[in-house]
């Protein structure tokens, strides 16, 4: 119990609520850009529709899984907390997804796109397929 509250402060202190040109710069930096074929407005749409944002977004799933960061990334598939059995697809502890230095998290989500596309966020498929998201970008210089 004590790790685990310890791992928790440790994912709290480096928590981070981007602001949408710092994170459309930060993606940028780390790769996303066009990654795909994936504009970086549609990134910072998702990310702007699955975590406002915040590196440090948490969320349980109905079917018991949780997501994490600032890309909602699953732990049944993409990263392993450690007790709950997970594929693992990117070869990471979900604790990384929560940094404030979104670098795992960029390789990640790039490991998912490839493998099932941009259509594998709920919410991109919601908020920003079919939508004008160069407001995401707007007057970021990016
Ligand atoms: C790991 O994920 C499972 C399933 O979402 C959750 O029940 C459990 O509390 C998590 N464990 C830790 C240490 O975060
Ligand atoms: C972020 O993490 C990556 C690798 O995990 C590292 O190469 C990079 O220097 C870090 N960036 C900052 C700003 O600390």
């Amino acid at each position: 119990m004590k790790v685990l509250v310890f791992l928790l402060l440790v994912a709290a202190a480096s928590a981070k609520v981007f602001d949408r040109c710092e994170l459309a710069r930060a993606m940028k930096a780390n790769g996303l850009a066009g990654y795909h074929g994936i504009s970086l407005a549609n990134w910072v749409c998702l990310a702007k529709h699955e975590s406002n944002y915040n590196t440090n977004a948490l969320n349980r799933n109905t079917d018991g899984s949780t997501d994490y960061g600032i890309f909602q990334i699953n732990n049944r598939w993409w990263c392993s907390n450690g007790s709950f059995h997970s594929a693992n697809g990117c070869g990471i502890s979900c604790s990384a997804l929560l940094s404030d230095n979104i670098s795992q998290a960029a390789q990640c989500a790039k490991t998912i796109v490839r493998q099932q596309g941009i259509t594998a966020w709920v919410a991109w498929r919601r908020y920003c397929r079919g939508h004008d998201v160069s407001s995401y970008t707007a007057g970021c210089g990016v």
